[in-house]
């Protein structure tokens, strides 16, 4: 059975006064419910002040990038030594981060070994674009990013990745997928390939997360489907009422 997982990625909004606020409010809140993982993805500036708020509320913190090399001469980077001082996850290839930030299906793979190695839990985004939605791509387009995205990983480390789909089509814009369109590429397609990667057994306990305009009004309709493991919030993150609300549906009846 696997556990049901919620994260915040809160982009880049919130001073560390603003995120100490929220956080005041959600360590309460979703501390109190049970039987979900709960993560929070503040921007860096805020994660060393976030993460001693945090100490002991049951709530995972994460970063929302990293860089791949340990250390040395990459301005403006941040180590996997550093992200992991105070987190335990870290977002790897938001499509934000591919589109904005020219990151690859081989960036995300550099990203991916180099978050395993420190033991961070990889929080990977694949999905399509409108435009590949729309040509009935999905499938390829996602079955590659997993491929290249994952390549080498070790069937034992498996298990410890999550894997988010996040239809570029539907992040930001207030137009979610449906449940049932999630579902079936969660159940049809990420998951069999995760099986072609790492074996039927190790697939089977990987996390897959939806993302893309996920809210307190449309959560309950993904979290119904076996297939669809929590959420990777951006927007509706934001508000305490949103992500607890969002939270509580993800509880497993
Ligand atoms: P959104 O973002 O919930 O604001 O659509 C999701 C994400 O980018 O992870």
């Amino acid at each position: 059975m696997r556990t049901p997982l919620v994260a915040g990625n809160w982009k880049m909004n919130k001073t560390v006064a603003e995120a100490r606020e929220l956080v005041s409010v959600l360590q309460v809140k979703l501390g109190e419910i049970a039987g979900v993982e709960k993560v929070l993805c503040p921007p860096y500036l805020a994660i060393p002040a976030i993460a001693e708020m945090l100490q002991g509320s049951g709530i995972g913190l994460g970063a929302q990038n990293l860089y791949w090399q340990e250390k040395g001469a990459f301005t403006g980077e941040v180590a996997p030594n550093m992200v992991k001082e105070f987190c335990q996850y870290v977002i790897i290839g938001h499509s934000e981060r591919r589109t904005y930030f020219g990151e690859t299906d081989e960036s995300v793979n550099k990203k991916l070994h180099a978050a395993l190695k420190v033991g961070l839990t990889p929080i990977v985004c694949v999905g399509e674009t409108l435009q590949q939605y729309e040509a009935g791509s999905t499938s390829e387009v996602v079955r590659l990013q997993l491929r290249e995205g994952l390549a080498g990983v070790d069937a034992a480390s498996a298990p410890g990745i999550v894997v988010a789909y996040e239809p570029v089509w539907a992040i930001g814009t207030g137009k979610a997928s449906s449940g049932e369109n999630a579902n079936h590429v969660h159940q049809r397609v990420i998951r069999p390939a995760l099986s072609d990667l790492f074996g039927t057994a190790n697939a089977d306990a990987i996390r897959i997360l939806y993302g893309g305009s996920v809210t307190a009004a449309n959560a309950a309709e993904f979290f119904a489907y076996p297939d669809i493991d929590g959420a990777l919030v951006g927007g509706a993150s934001l508000k305490a009422d949103e992500i607890v609300a969002i939270t509580k549906a993800a509880v497993r009846s």
